[in-house]
């Protein structure tokens, strides 16, 4: 099962691939398709039909629709030529600014083919530090009369004054249950799986309103040939608990590079977010078995991490800063 973010996949791998993953096989292509988000949607269609897109922020938790809503706009701007016309960066893990600007001058340096501008989507851009927060402005600016920009964020809070003053806002909110499970149902009979409807609204409460998950969750499940309370129960219980938790025993064992490892894979192979892997490493510590000193200075550190990734440090340095720390705790 592939959970990774898919702007990787979109750009290496081979229709085929795609095509078995359904989030990807059932994402929108148009934006008629696209779920709730009704503050959202009317306001995209109107620049669409009037040619035109302002610099965006769009806002929400994960699996809501931000990415799907920006290919949107990519597919009915552009029609069949949007891949020459779209550039999907993250933030995340692009290495900082410099790489980001390095690629949004590669891709600013040909002519829109089919338009009057290019778009960038630039995922996690909550995950930048102030000052390349500040540095991307700049950049913003350079290439506005060629490239619209379009950054993804969990809060616009995280994001800086000048930024948020020059880029029309979209609130995009998580997913309602009926919105879930309707979606969920299409894609059921779609498949022709064998589902029940309270195993899809389980599924809706293990996802909290991310449609990716939701999905991911539906098609594993899928697998055991029937989706039921529990099939759903047991390809969950498998997931990113068992990782975190793996992880989370190698650091605690001192083992910095192997943790590290495990660590990079969830975030970038797995997409998970920073802050669900920091909320599991909190859940993990909690339970587990050992000596309380020990356990109140992981909780202790925990506590700090967490506040520096909702001040919108990068996940991956303060995760791996994280795991050196309780792996320096079992050298004591
Ligand atoms: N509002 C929505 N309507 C339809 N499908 C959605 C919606 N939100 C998310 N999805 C589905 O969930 C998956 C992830 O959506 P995506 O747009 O990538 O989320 P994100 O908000 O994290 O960028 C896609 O497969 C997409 O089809
Ligand atoms: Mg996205």
């Amino acid at each position: 099962m592939v959970f990774s973010k898919q702007g990787k996949l979109r750009e290496n791998a081979v229709v085929i691939m795609l095509e078995s993953i359904w989030t990807e096989k059932y994402r929108p292509k148009r934006l008629e398709e696209v779920i709730g988000q009704e503050h959202v949607v009317p306001r995209i269609k109107s620049f669409i039909e009037n040619k035109s897109l302002p610099h965006c922020m769009f806002t929400g938790p994960a699996g809501c629709g931000k990415t799907t809503v920006a290919l949107c706009i990519a597919n009915e701007m552009f029609k069949d030529q949007w891949h020459a016309n779209f550039l999907e960066l993250n933030a995340s893990d692009e290495r900082g600014i410099d790489t980001i600007r390095v690629k949004v001058k590669d891709f600013a340096r040909t002519l829109p083919i089919n338009g009057q501008f290019k778009i960038i989507y630039l995922d996690e851009a909550d995950s930048l530090t102030k000052d390349a927060q500040h540095a991307l402005r700049r950049t913003m600016e350079t290439y506005s009369s060629i490239c619209r920009f379009i950054l993804a964020c969990n809060y616009a809070g995280k994001i800086i004054p000048p930024i948020q003053s020059r880029t029309a806002v979209f609130r995009f909110s998580a997913l309602s249950e009926n919105n879930v499970v309707e979606y969920l149902e299409n894609i059921a009979n779609k498949e022709k799986i064998d589902y029940s409807n309270e195993a899809l609204r389980f599924i809706y409460s293990i996802s909290e309103g991310d449609m990716r998950k939701a999905i991911n969750i539906l098609q594993m499940a899928s697998t055991t040939g029937s989706v039921n309370i529990e099939s759903v129960k047991s390809v969950t219980s498998k997931m990113e608990p068992a990782i975190v938790k793996h992880m989370l025993d190698t650091a605690i064992a001192g083992d910095f590079p192997a943790a590290r490892k495990q660590l990079l894979s969830l975030l970038f192979e797995k997409g998970i977010a920073g802050e669900d892997v920091i909320k599991d490493i909190h859940s993990q510590i909690i339970a587990a078995q050992m000596d309380d000193s020990k356990k109140l200075s992981i909780i202790e550190k925990v506590g700090e991490y967490e506040f520096r990734l909702t001040e919108g440090s990068n996940p991956q340095i303060q995760l791996e800063a994280l795991l050196a720390q309780i792996a320096l705790l079992s050298k004591k």
